[in-house]
């Protein structure tokens, strides 16, 4: 690894602005440094974090890498929905502390530090699972909690330690964890920087499920991944898109735009087509149309 590169806050060499108009094959991507990607089934790809020397602490390059293959799968016909992941040790450990040590106020802000990394909810429309085993801190539990779905390890260890550090969540951790817990139990978790468990997460429902090992894990979001992927493209979409609606309105005009895209829907082929098989009892063909 080259840590001299990771301790450059703005070094990057997949800035958004110069992503390619033609999507790469993904999945033989040789140029990526700190993640890996895959196939593992016909329509699911795979990010894995892949700097264990670090606990994949999240530098700069390793966000500019996420951020151009998210970008490539979500421009690929080939892909349906997204796996984010990382090893079995640790999702993240959060943002990488020894690039932001020396970093001034003036940087950070000319620079709009940590702004790429919510790339991931404003730009990709497909649904991305996140698998988190081992440690999710700090950016590592935002980056989870900005994922559709988050399964967990019931070991896991999640938290928003950044109050140790002197500091504050600065990916969205004080909004997503407050929204999915309440403020008492945010502020607690926040004020005291105190890590919680996968099992908890889910049970107070930050994840959608944990499992009891990282090999139950893999497979429950690999099983989710591909039911969602044999569905219609258009209303998976549409699907991700209303929900997550709801995260920014409120509930009358929340409900209002849920009904003008459930309108939109019949414009598109794959109502039809998932309508008429229901009554001819037949399996939907989907055209993604
Ligand atoms: N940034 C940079 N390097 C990190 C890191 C991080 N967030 N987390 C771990 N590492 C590095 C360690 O420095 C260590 O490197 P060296 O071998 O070169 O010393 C290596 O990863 C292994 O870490 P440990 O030896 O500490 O492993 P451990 O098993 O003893 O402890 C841990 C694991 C509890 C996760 C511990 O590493 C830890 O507390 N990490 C920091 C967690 C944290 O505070 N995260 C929040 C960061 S701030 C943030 O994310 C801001 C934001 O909101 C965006």
């Amino acid at each position: 690894m080259n840590a001299a590169r990771c301790l450059r806050p703005v070094a990057s060499r997949f800035q958004p602005s110069t992503l390619p108009r033609v999507v790469r094959r993904y999945s033989s991507n040789p140029a990526y440094q700190y993640i890996q990607v895959s196939e593992p089934k016909p329509g699911v790809g795979q990010v894995t974090l892949n700097r264990p020397k670090a606990l994949n602490a999240l530098c700069t390059p390793l966000i500019d890498e996420l951020n151009h293959a998210l970008q490539a799968m979500n421009a690929s016909d080939k892909t349906s929905v997204i796996i984010l992941t990382g090893s079995e040790k640790a999702f993240a450990a959060g943002a990488d502390i020894k690039e932001m040590a020396p970093l001034t106020f003036a940087e950070a802000y000319t620079t709009s530090f940590i702004e790429s990394w919510s790339l991931l909810t404003t730009q990709v429309k497909k649904p991305i699972i996140a698998a988190v085993s081992g440690h999710a801190l700090g950016g590592g539990c935002e980056l989870a909690m900005m994922c559709d779905i988050l399964y967990v390890t019931e070991k896991a260890n999640l938290g928003q330690p950044e109050v140790k550090l002197g500091t504050i969540p600065g990916a969205g951790g004080s909004q997503r964890l407050t929204r999915a817990v309440g403020k008492s139990k945010a502020m607690e978790l926040i004020l005291t920087g105190k890590s919680f468990s996968g099992k908890e997460a889910a049970e107070w429902g930050v994840a959608a499920r944990s499992f009891p090992t990282y090999e139950a894990l893999m497979e429950g979001a690999l099983g989710t991944a591909e039911a969602i992927a044999g569905y219609s493209k258009v209303a998976v979409q549409a699907c991700k898109e209303v929900v997550n609606k709801s995260q920014d309105l409120g509930l009358r005009d929340g409900v209002e735009f849920e009904r003008r895209v459930f309108h939109s829907l019949f414009g598109s082929q794959d109502q039809k087509v998932g309508m008429e098989a229901f009554a001819a009892k037949k399996k939907a063909e989907w055209t993604h149309q």
